[in-house]
């Protein structure tokens, strides 16, 4: 199964939850991420996201941030977006109802009752918004790898 991670710049909040998700599904699924800008194409997340991430043993540092595309929407089988403007933007190039069906808000997907539904974008303010949104995309992630490995494993039988 193929995941993909989105949200503005690629360099902050998928960077940090693709490295999550990874870190909590077995090999047969493929983690990815990408942001709706192209701005920081090529970049390296943002030091903030490496170091929180590595504070908790995973390694982003590898990651080269790109902008989704139309491909993507075929390709991927599920596409979590960190906020509602992401969420729109992504929607906005889906082709058919069975690509728009791919696509929700990581929040909702995961049932986690916070206040806003979004992963906040930590990139305007301090370290503390950043080991925020870990632990928020930590608890998420948790509950959406539990449910993939369910709707995996039921597929196959
Ligand atoms: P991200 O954060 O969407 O979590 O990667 C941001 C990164 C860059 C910008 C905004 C948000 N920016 O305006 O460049």
């Amino acid at each position: 199964m193929k995941i993909l991670m989105v949200c503005l710049g690629n360099i902050c909040r998928s960077p940090l939850a693709e490295g999550i998700m990874r870190s909590k599904l077995p090999g047969n699924f493929f983690v990815d991420s990408a942001g709706t800008i192209d701005m920081h194409k090529g970049n390296q997340p943002d030091k903030r996201s490496v170091k929180t991430a590595l504070k908790y043993g995973i390694d982003i540092s590898k990651q080269a941030s790109r902008p989704i595309t139309k491909e993507d929407l075929n390709y991927f089988d599920k596409i979590y977006c960190m906020d509602l403007s992401n969420f729109k933007n992504v929607i906005s190039l889906a082709q058919n109802e069975e690509q728009r069906g791919k696509i929700s808000l990581l929040m909702e997907a995961a049932e986690l009752n916070h206040a806003s539904g979004e992963v906040p974008d930590p990139y305007w303010n301090g370290i503390d918004g950043f080991e925020k949104v870990y632990h928020q995309l930590d608890e998420a992630c948790e509950k959406i790898a539990e449910k993939l490995q369910q709707e995996l494993s039921q597929t196959q039988h």
